[in-house]
């Protein structure tokens, strides 16, 4: 057992390995002004994207900001009042399923239904008679920034196929609807990346690194103007949408990889991409412990050697399965070992749960662990930018994983105080980052624009 599951064990000395090379990625995407949607084939592993945002609050914004969020299949409105920088109340919100048939249909189709509703909600707060309501758009799908103003949809994802959207600005598509609709006065529309949304929504001066890890992984924190390549300008900062899932994307963790790591990108829908993700995202945790608990059954290290027809479908193992086995208290989690496993028809003997324990444990732990290096490498990029010898920071965190898992906080949090010694990282978890960020980066918009 200890054979198979050791090359998923990253020591120490391994993780400061692996923190190094994500440097070396993060500053060639910064450099690299070859790098963009012009020039697609030639793409570095991190793409250090701009995210157009250059402040964060600073204790003068003020007004009432509406916010939407569409992240696949719920759409969700705000109404966020911000006073002197901060979020006055708990933001007003409603959510909506987007049905399943609009995903077919056309553009201008999926966008009056969100502007319905969108009228639908500003009319019950009965802010008809307000001046230009700002609005921020936090749209979770591949987009290109050209500006906070605009985003061009690079490609539908999450079953979503709209005609007359891929290759557009979204915040146009809107601002039309909106104009189609007619009534309300909502200007200007400011595109918000969710991992951007997740740093500005953490509402501490100290916050400057955002980070998700949830179905998939991303962080964004400041980096100062200077080092960004791809725009022009020296002076100040620059909140930089790292898209650090795709470190590996250029064989840089091949030594690193184990053999499932390798026939899971193999055998998913896109070989060869986002190889850090597949290993730390909720959408490919399960799969991993599935393929050892296939490879432990196959050597007759569990179920007597044998499988059942549950367990031989790939998605039978679902990610919340490994929060399950590792809940806190030693009894419940094997419990629940016990439970899961009977219910994929497996025989299951006394010692089977805590092997598997062992499993999902060394999985997830490693998951932590690389989420932990990246934490480390920009934070200490932010310390060096600065020139400081300590520096102290919060980062602002979302995710399923980080946030449903019973131990993997403390596994990061563990694996950050030994990787550096020069950096106190505080975890700041925020709840509807989407939404209360997407405000927040309008309002700070206001304010720049001076309006
Ligand atoms: C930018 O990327 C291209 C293509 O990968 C590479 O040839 C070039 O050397 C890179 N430039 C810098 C400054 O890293
Ligand atoms: C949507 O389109 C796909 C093929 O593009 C089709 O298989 C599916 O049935 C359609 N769904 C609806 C609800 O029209
Ligand atoms: C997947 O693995 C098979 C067999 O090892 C190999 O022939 C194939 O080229 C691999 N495919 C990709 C996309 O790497
Ligand atoms: C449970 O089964 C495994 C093989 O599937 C075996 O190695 C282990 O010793 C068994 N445990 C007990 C208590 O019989
Ligand atoms: C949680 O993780 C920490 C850090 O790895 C470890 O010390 C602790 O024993 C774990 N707790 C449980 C209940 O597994
Ligand atoms: C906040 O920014 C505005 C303009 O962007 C500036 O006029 C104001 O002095 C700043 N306030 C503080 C407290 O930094």
């Amino acid at each position: 057992v200890e054979e198979i599951l050791k090359p998923f064990r990253l020591s120490n000395e391994n993780l400061k390995e692996i923190s190094k090379r994500l440097l070396k990625a993060m500053e060639e995407g910064l450099r690299n002004k070859t790098v963009g949607s012009d020039h697609p084939s030639i793409r570095p592993s991190v793409k250090m994207l701009s995210s157009h945002l250059k402040e964060r609050p600073n204790g003068t914004e003020n007004g009432g900001f509406l916010a939407l969020d569409m992240g696949g299949t719920k759409l969700r409105a705000y109404y966020v009042e911000v006073m002197n920088g901060k979020i006055k109340l708990e933001p007003k919100s409603k959510e909506w399923t987007i049905p399943q048939e609009l995903k077919n249909e056309s553009g201008t189709q999926l966008f009056d239904y969100i502007v319905k509703n969108l009228g639908a909600f500003v009319e019950t707060l009965k802010l008809e008679g307000n001046p230009k309501l700002p609005l921020g758009f936090s749209f979770s799908f591949p987009c290109d920034h050209k500006s906070l103003y605009k985003c061009f949809l690079t490609k539908w994802t999450k079953g979503f196929k709209c005609s007359g959207v891929e290759r557009k600005d979204v915040a146009k598509l809107l601002r039309e609807a909106i104009g189609r609709k007619g009534g309300l006065n909502i200007h200007p529309i400011v595109m918000v990346n969710d991992v951007v949304a997740t740093m500005m929504s953490c509402e501490d001066e100290n916050c400057q690194i955002g980070m998700i890890i949830g179905t998939g992984t991303n962080a964004c924190y400041m980096e100062e103007m200077k080092n960004v390549g791809t725009e022009d300008g020296e002076e100040g900062q620059l909140c930089i949408n790292t898209e650090w899932g795709g470190f590996g994307d250029d064989d840089s963790l091949k030594d690193f990889l184990t053999e499932f790591d390798k026939n899971l990108d193999n055998e998913s829908d896109n070989p060869g991409e986002h190889i850090v993700e597949k290993m730390i995202s909720g959408k490919y945790l399960g799969e991993i412990v599935w393929r050892v608990l296939l490879e432990l059954k196959e050597k007759k290290l569990l179920f007597e050697g044998s499988v059942s027809d549950n367990l031989r479908k790939k998605d039978t193992f679902e990610t919340r399965f490994i929060s399950e086995i590792e809940e806190n208290s030693e009894k419940n989690g094997l419990e629940n070992a016990d439970k899961i496993l009977s219910d994929l028809d497996l025989k299951v003997n006394s010692t089977d749960p805590s092997l598997v324990k062992m499993v999902c444990d060394t999985i997830s732990s490693r998951s932590a662990r690389l989420c932990a290096a990246a934490l480390v490498t920009i934070a200490n990029r932010i310390r060096t930018n600065r020139g400081l010898p300590h520096l102290k920071i919060t980062v602002g965190m979302d995710g399923t994983v980080y946030k449903k898992h019973p131990n993997f906080s403390e596994k990061l949090k563990e694996a950050l105080r030994t990787l550096s010694p020069e950096c106190d990282i505080n975890i700041k978890v925020v709840d509807d980052a989407s939404g209360k960020g997407a405000a927040l980066v309008a309002a700070v918009a206001q304010r720049l624009c001076g309006q």
